[in-house]
């Protein structure tokens, strides 16, 4: 009876029938399992890479295909572009029970249109550009063929030495869940199985970001309450945004790998916040539990990894070659297995791919978003407000357009593809249609200007044979523009570097041609926050240009030539030297704080270096100047139940228009555990017209100053506090106001 019903026709009525659509997900999705055998079950659980021969991203590899056709496979990645999802998913409508076959990719900043790196993105404090970001980045995916992206990564970062601190929104768990559901919500759109929409992935879950030393891949080790505190807020606010999977990490927390990880995955994600969705592992993150030491086998990973609440194996093949034992063993229930496949085959559904598995490979779609211009100006908006002027010494910036002469030097004036960064992806036609500074300037100046060029050096040699014909050229402008730092490959996974400052002998090209005299900017281009201290003290302008993607060179030329007055802001501090890391601005108070940046005499400070990062967090300067001033409060004191409301009278005093970021940070003075000395708790953009003023307001109750104490419990605490506002976590006005007990 039971081979009777197991038709691919029968499965093909269920799933797509009139009547089928009347049933709930839920119902279909229990209707499907109840069909399959415990192997199908097994490979619904399974993910391969496609692999990207010189044609396009396809697997040609015979047994994946045949697993395809044996229901073994339940997802590859790597595989886009409408013809080739397509032919793999015909594969799959030939196996017996048809299911669909789920494609994803990093998508990570951008598919075709190259967006900002995350971390330059989140400079912008921008949530509905960053939205916006992520939602055509879905839009040009899900167009070919995608259906799922490996984004948003909401890890906390505070060490620029790892690579990956490239992929986030930086150091600030209340900045990271706000860009957390930004993300999650741009990518996802109004709901899955728009054709505009994939589903959004938060990982790395958890503490990746916090691997001892900086170094990829390398072990987490942190209390509970940091946990919960920093790292676990942009989980949580991915997933209340309805991020439909959430991938585990390669780190081990406290010595249990975060994949094989019961606490974080059964007791937290799936129990606690009672997620719906389904998790990934990380690439063979399965397999590598051996190499942690903490199992013996790939059959041993598997159970581990599968008692934890990891749903599928990505390219590990230990639950593809163990469950099936493992589960006539005894040692794994059907019940867990259903579970995983439940949750899987729930987000195939929502995808409509059961309705119409070839839903996402429409070539129309994917033409008309190829190129799209809209796509484009978005991408160039984006890289606008991603832009951050460090310094601007007597008005530097913005440029003159009637400038007669300005010299073009550095290693990456003329460079295309670094504009991309990691997680991109290259197209035959890149040079052509990638922006480069050089590009970007000559568009934007007429025939007026006189521009000259010199690379000086590269990005990375030790050779300084291009200095004399830079200081050469540098001598014959009336200004010149630096364009430095990082190439590509240098920031990303795998990326740790014990040594951050500008590679190269790019520090000592800025010296050269400092020292002619000439007025100097100088664009860093980076994944990472660097360390540059000559250039810090001795340009004239730092503008801190990350890694802008396609339309990068436009971007900077709108900013240099004031067409648009900068408004990013640091979302991570800038260390003065590598034994500075970690340098964050919500440290917790010592019992010997320094009084200043030069107060090193018996108190928490390293004896040979000011205190302070080179640049705080949320820093960020404009061509205009504002001003803070007149803080307020409603009242000193408040009741839990009851509310307070500051405000702040914000200024521009400078002579342009200009957009700010207001800040407002709260410190707990007295605490049943030590708290951080400030802690971001909100902030609001405004534009204002050169003269313009405005009130802006902010309200603080009881569960903004919320934290966790030593038990774990959420809990506000009375006492005194302090409110501080300001354009950076440094440069603030405060006010005291007090939390009474009782309602
Ligand atoms: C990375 C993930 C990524 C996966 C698939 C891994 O190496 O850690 O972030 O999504 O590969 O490409």
């Amino acid at each position: 009876m039971r081979k009777l019903i197991c038709t691919p026709f029968f499965i093909a009525l269920l799933a797509g029938s009139a009547h089928a659509q009347k049933k709930t997900i839920a119902q279909r999705v229990d209707s499907v399992i109840r069909l399959m055998t415990l192997d199908e079950k097994i490979g619904q659980m399974n993910q391969y890479n496609g692999d990207w021969e010189a044609t396009g991203p396809i697997t040609k590899d015979g047994d994946k295909q045949d697993q395809i056709r044996r229901g073994r496979l339940g997802s590859m990645l790597n595989v886009t572009g409408v013809e080739h999802t397509r032919q793999l998913q015909e594969i799959a409508m030939g196996s017996r029970l048809k299911i669909p076959l789920l494609f994803g990719q990093d998508i990570i900043h951008g598919y075709r249109t190259t967006f900002p790196i995350p971390l330059a993105e989140a400079a912008s404090w921008d949530l509905d550009a960053i939205e916006g970001s992520a939602h055509v980045a879905a839009r040009e995916c899900a167009a070919a063929g995608v259906h799922w992206t490996f984004a948003p990564m909401v890890d906390i970062a505070r060490d620029p030495r790892w690579g990956r601190v490239m992929e986030g929104a930086g150091e600030d768990p209340y900045l990271g869940s706000c860009i957390a559901r930004a993300r999650v919500l741009g990518f996802q759109g109004k709901k899955l199985g728009d054709t505009d929409a994939v589903m959004a992935c938060a990982k790395h879950f958890a503490a990746y970001g916090a691997a001892i030393g900086g170094r990829d891949y390398n072990s987490v080790d942190m209390s509970l309450r940091t946990l919960w505190e920093v790292y676990l807020p942009p989980f949580k606010a991915a997933e209340e945004a309805g991020a439909a999977t959430f991938m585990n990490s390669f780190n081990d927390l406290n010595g249990i790998p975060a994949t094989g990880n019961a606490y974080l995955q059964r007791d937290v994600l799936k129990g606690k916040w009672k997620f719906r969705g389904f998790v990934v592992s990380d690439w063979g993150s399965v397999g590598e539990m051996i190499n942690h030491g903490y199992a013996r086998d790939n059959k041993e990973a598997a159970l581990e990894a599968v008692t934890a609440g990891c749903d599928m194996d990505m390219e590990s093949r230990s639950y593809i070659g163990n469950m099936a034992a493992l589960v006539r063993e005894g040692k794994v229930g059907i019940g867990l297995i259903d579970d995983a496949v439940r949750r899987i085959l729930t987000k195939k559904f929502e995808l409509g791919l059961f309705d119409d598995p070839f839903r996402f490979c429409n070539v129309q779609r994917e033409q008309q978003q190829w190129n799209n211009p809209e796509n484009l100006r978005i991408e160039q908006e984006m890289a606008k407000k991603s832009i951050v002027l460090l310094k601007n010494d007597n008005q530097l910036l913005p440029l003159s357009r009637q400038t007669r002469t300005i010299a073009l030097i550095g290693p990456l004036v003329k460079s295309v593809r670094e504009n991309l960064g990691f997680w991109s992806y290259d197209w035959a036609d890149d040079s052509a249609r990638i922006v480069s500074t050089w590009d970007g300037i000559q568009k934007k100046l007429g025939s007026g200007t006189h521009l000259l060029y010199a690379k000086g050096c590269g990005i990375t040699d030790t050779s300084r044979a291009g200095f004399a014909e830079a200081i050469e050229t540098a001598k014959q402008a009336d200004v010149v523009i630096l364009d430095i730092g990082e190439a590509r490959d240098m920031t990303g996974e795998a990326k740790s570097r014990s040594n951050i400052h500008l590679p190269g002998v790019q520090e000592e090209l800025v010296r050269a041609v400092c020292s002619t005299g000439k007025p100097v900017v100088v664009l860093i281009g980076a994944g990472r926050p660097l360390i540059f201290n000559y250039t810090a003290e001795h340009a004239g302008a730092i503008l801190y240009t990350w890694w802008l993607g396609t339309k990068a060179g436009n971007a900077i030329a709108d900013v240099l030539f004031g067409d648009y007055n900068p408004s990013g802001k640091l979302p991570i501090s800038f260390p003065r030297t590598e034994g500075q890391i970690p340098v964050y601005y919500a440290h917790f108070s010592t019992g010997r704080p320094s009084k200043n940046d030069s107060d090193v005499n018996y108190v928490s400070a390293y004896t040979d270096l000011h205190n302070g990062p080179r640049y705080p967090f949320g820093y960020g300067l404009s061509y205009t100047h504002f001003e803070y001033s007149a803080l307020r409060l409603s009242a000193a004191t408040f009741r839990p139940g009851g509310k307070l409301t500051a405000t702040v009278t914000l200024t521009n005093t400078g002579k342009f228009d200009g957009r700010e970021t207001v800040q407002w940070y709260v410190r707990d003075l007295v605490g049943s555990v030590v708290r951080p000395v400030k802690e971001l708790k909100g902030f609001e953009q405004v534009f204002l017209k050169a003269g313009e003023s405005k009130d802006l307001s902010f309200t603080i109750d009881a569960d903004k100053l919320r934290f966790y104490n030593d038990k774990l419990e959420y809990l506000y605490e009375p006492g005194e506090f302090r409110l501080f506002v300001g354009g950076d976590s440094q440069n603030v006005k405060e006010i005291p106001f007090t939390l009474i007990a009782g309602r």
